[in-house]
């Protein structure tokens, strides 16, 4: 399997509800095509990974490469070789970060930000920091 990261910026404002239909239309597209992952949205920054098959993963990249709702996607790493997935809870899990998050989330926020305020992000960061929150005790989704 492949598994990849990227980030990049929304365009236009995104609302809960926008996301909410993002997220609808991505799970149900998601399971057809086998792939699983997980989104921050830490306003007005996407940080999304996903993982499954070669095929799928690769049209789903071109897919998100060309979708208008977002700019600079930035792809900070890439896994060719996936033996095991790590986010097989989700078929696409979401959760919002920024102010007001209580305890470990606002840690995870912190990070975040300091990862993408750095020229060149670090894959190997941003990939310890998604495997953090997958694995936060009361992890859970928001949208
Ligand atoms: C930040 C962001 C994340 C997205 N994540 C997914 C996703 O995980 N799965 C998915 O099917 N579509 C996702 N989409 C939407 C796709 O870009 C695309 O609109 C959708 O797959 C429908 O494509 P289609 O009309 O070619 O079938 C995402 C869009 C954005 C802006």
């Amino acid at each position: 399997m492949k598994q990849f990261a990227y980030v990049s910026h929304q365009v236009h404002d995104f609302s809960d509800d926008d996301l909410r239909e993002l997220m609808r239309l991505a799970r149900k597209k998601n399971k057809e095509l086998g792939l699983t992952g997980l989104l921050l949205f830490d306003h007005p920054i996407f940080f999304q990974v996903l993982e499954g098959p070669p095929d799928s993963i690769d049209q789903m990249c071109a897919t998100l490469q060309s979708d208008e709702r977002h700019r600079d996607m930035d792809i900070i790493y890439t896994n060719d070789d996936l033996a095991v997935r790590e986010f097989a809870r989700w078929h696409m899990g979401c959760k919002i970060l920024g102010n007001g998050l209580p305890g470990d989330y606002k840690d995870l926020d912190n990070r975040v930000k300091k990862i993408f305020s750095a020229a060149k992000p670090s894959g190997e960061l941003a990939h310890q920091l998604l495997l953090e929150f997958r694995d936060m005790k009361n992890s859970f989704v928001d949208i």
